[in-house]
């Protein structure tokens, strides 16, 4: 095993045994799985979204329901390949209900996603939904950027000097985008996400 594939399955390990979660109980009454991320290792595309569905708790991947199947045809229609890219949440257990994911709840797992960004190094951090990108963006030096989702999808942010040399990288954007749960029945938004994942692709 490689490198990063060894620190990404210690991140797995450590997901797997995380009993302190409020979300464990759920996890083993429902048998349900921890979804940690999956894609290239070495991929220059990272997507974030917020929290596994029961879909994904039940299968242990990422982005597989509904919104995933959505995910799926945008990528498609941009010809950008899902094995080339990786694909996780901020949260690594499904909430009870699909509920919104709580600050401490973000907190305890946000450290995940941070390793996984250091060992994977993408240069374009693709986030979905508002609660990515509010993490993200505040973890990574454009905090001062932050405003409504509906005013910074689609744009290309260059994540500061500073954040790229904690990481270890030369270079990182990020691009805010809508999850695209939202785009299922919200044609004007589908018609929004597929403007701005040719914004992505234009740079990958
Ligand atoms: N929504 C998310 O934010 N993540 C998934 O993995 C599935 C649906």
């Amino acid at each position: 095993m490689d490198d990063r594939s060894a620190q990404l399955k210690k991140i797995k390990d450590e997901i797997v045994s995380l009993e302190d979660s409020p979300f464990y109980e759920d996890r083993v009454k429902n048998k349900y799985f921890p979804v940690i991320g999956e894609g290239s290792h070495t991929a220059k595309l990272m997507f974030v979204g917020e929290a596994p569905g029961e879909t994904e708790a039940k299968t242990g991947r990422p982005f597989v329901g509904r919104a995933g199947k959505l995910l799926d045809k945008l990528l498609a229609e941009v010809g950008i390949e899902r094995k080339d890219i990786y694909i996780t949440n901020i949260v690594k257990d499904r909430p009870p209900g699909n509920r919104d994911p709580l600050p401490d709840e973000i907190n305890l797992y946000a450290p995940f996603l941070d390793r996984q960004i250091s060992i994977i190094k993408p240069k374009v951090i693709a986030t979905l939904g508002r609660f990515s990108m509010q993490y993200v963006m505040n973890r990574y030096g454009l905090e001062w950027e932050l405003a409504p989702i509906s005013s910074l999808h689609g744009k290309v942010f260059d994540v500061p000097s500073e954040a790229l040399a904690k990481l270890g990288t030369d270079i990182m954007k990020v691009v805010p985008l809508y999850h695209p749960a939202a785009a299922i029945y919200n044609q004007e938004l589908l018609k929004t996400l597929q403007k701005d994942f040719q914004v992505l692709a234009s740079m990958v």
